[in-house]
């Protein structure tokens, strides 16, 4: 099969590499890609928002599969514009995509379905958003509508703070993804990632995971896209999987096929687990980054059979096996992350510090006069698998502390729930 992999992070990498471990690849594309994902992949340097240059590429190289990492381009409908040029895409359609590109809009579908979720209201202006957080109080979230880089949700934990995230939407601050807002009820438990694979019609269970979005140790600090993350999550029992695919999935599943928007691809349910259950808090339609890391290295199957049976619409007749280890990425960032990170110092000692069950996938890094350097907020991903998750955790940080990297920097704690668990039994 002939591949071409859209995107260039860690999540990407991290697809790559499993993609290029499967028997049926004969060529990987990937565009852009980076200097890791070069390893596994021919780098083109395609303008992914040109869909017609992207069709034109896959119709010239006889492309089999196009597989869609980010959200960006499936919200802007690039699986559509490919299948409407008879190729095959990994990804959901531009309606589809509407679960992670409108936060309005999969509200109103767990409305209808009776999904669980916290409560709600949408609105489109300063008053009326203004009044509603006053007759709710805080704690309380306020998120702007569409997509914002992770950076549009405000945890309001006093008045105050929940005005001025609506100030911040209305202001502008987002763009057209703050021009309407979603204010939720404040739910507390404990989160995890839960993944599907999807072909409109079956979702496969794929896996669990635990992310950690602040910055600095004991999760506290600003949110960024993900500091580290570590699979399986155990708030994810097999009973709380099953409850999950019932109360949350399935009913997605079937509303979207009842919308006319089937969904395919990856659905990637951000679930706040209660003392009810499990709740969503957001979905995404697309793996997650650095959670895709950890999936990947405990996947025993073909990563390539499987997302051929999700674009064929085959899922119904397929299965998914794991290592039966625990897998912790730890990711290391460019000092300014998550504001505006510094680019071009010097990375050393990368390939060195892999092997043994340990990869290092890359997202923000490039190559400048022959040497890696960093190229982004987010730049390494420090993977390793273990018997544990506290034997994932050392492993990843032992090769982490052989790399020369003197203006990047880690949280030193990623999986300390899952490794304060494991002590405690
Ligand atoms: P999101 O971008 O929607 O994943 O939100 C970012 C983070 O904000 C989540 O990972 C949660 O930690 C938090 N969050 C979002 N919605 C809620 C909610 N309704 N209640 C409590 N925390 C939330
Ligand atoms: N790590 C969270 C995400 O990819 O959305």
């Amino acid at each position: 099969m002939r591949v071409l992999l859209i995107g260039s992070g860690g999540r990407e990498h991290a697809l790559a590499w499993k993609i290029a471990a499967s028997p049926l690849l004969t060529r990987l594309y990937a565009a852009p890609g980076n200097p890791g994902i070069g390893r596994e992949a021919e780098l083109v340097s395609l303008d992914i928002a040109d869909h017609t240059a992207v069709a034109r590429f896959c119709t010239e190289k006889k492309i089999d599969l196009v597989v869609v990492g980010p959200e960006g381009p499936l919200v802007a409908g690039i699986a559509d514009d490919l299948r409407a040029e008879n190729i095959r895409v990994f990804g959901p359609s531009r309606a589809a995509a509407r679960l992670e590109g409108s936060k309005g809009f999969t509200k109103d579908l767990c409305a209808k379905y009776a999904i669980p979720t916290a409560a709600y209201g949408r609105f489109g202006d300063l008053a009326s958003a203004g009044a509603y957080v006053e007759k709710m109080g805080a704690p309380i979230v306020i998120k702007a509508d569409g997509l914002a880089a992770g950076k549009g949700v405000t945890v309001a934990m006093n008045l105050a703070e929940a005005l001025a995230a609506l100030d911040a939407c209305f202001d502008g601050s987002f763009g057209q993804a703050g021009a309407e807002v979603v204010v939720e009820e404040f739910l507390t438990g404990e989160e995890a990632s839960f993944f599907c694979l999807c072909d409109g019609v079956t979702a496969l269970p794929f896996g669990t995971a635990q992310d950690h979005k602040r910055l600095s140790d004991g999760d506290v600090g600003p949110n960024t896209g993900g500091m580290g993350a570590y699979s399986p999550a155990p708030v994810m029992t097999p009973e709380m999987i099953d409850r999950t695919m019932r109360e949350i999935v399935e009913p997605t599943m079937r509303g979207m096929a009842e919308l006319g928007a089937p969904f395919s691809g990856v659905l990637f349910a951000g679930l706040m687990i209660s003392d009810s259950g499990p709740k969503l808090i957001e979905y995404n339609t697309r793996f997650g980054d650095p959670e895709c890391q950890v999936l990947m290295m405990r996947l025993k199957d073909d990563l390539l059979v499987l997302l051929n049976a999700a674009a064929d619409g085959q899922l119904a007749h397929t299965s998914v096996r794991w290592r039966n280890e625990a897998a912790l990425t730890v990711v290391m960032a460019a000092r300014g992350y998550p504001g505006t990170p510094e680019k071009g110092s010097v990375i050393r000692g990368v390939e060195q510090a892999a092997g043994d069950g340990v990869e290092i996938f890359h997202a923000g890094t490039a190559i400048d006069s022959g040497a890696l350097v960093a190229n982004g907020g987010r730049v390494l991903g420090v993977t390793a698998t273990g018997g544990t998750v506290g034997e994932a955790q050392r492993r990843a940080y032992a090769a982490l502390d052989r790399i020369d990297w003197p203006q990047g920097f880690c949280r030193r704690d990623i999986g300390w729930q899952a490794v304060a668990r494991e002590q405690a039994r």
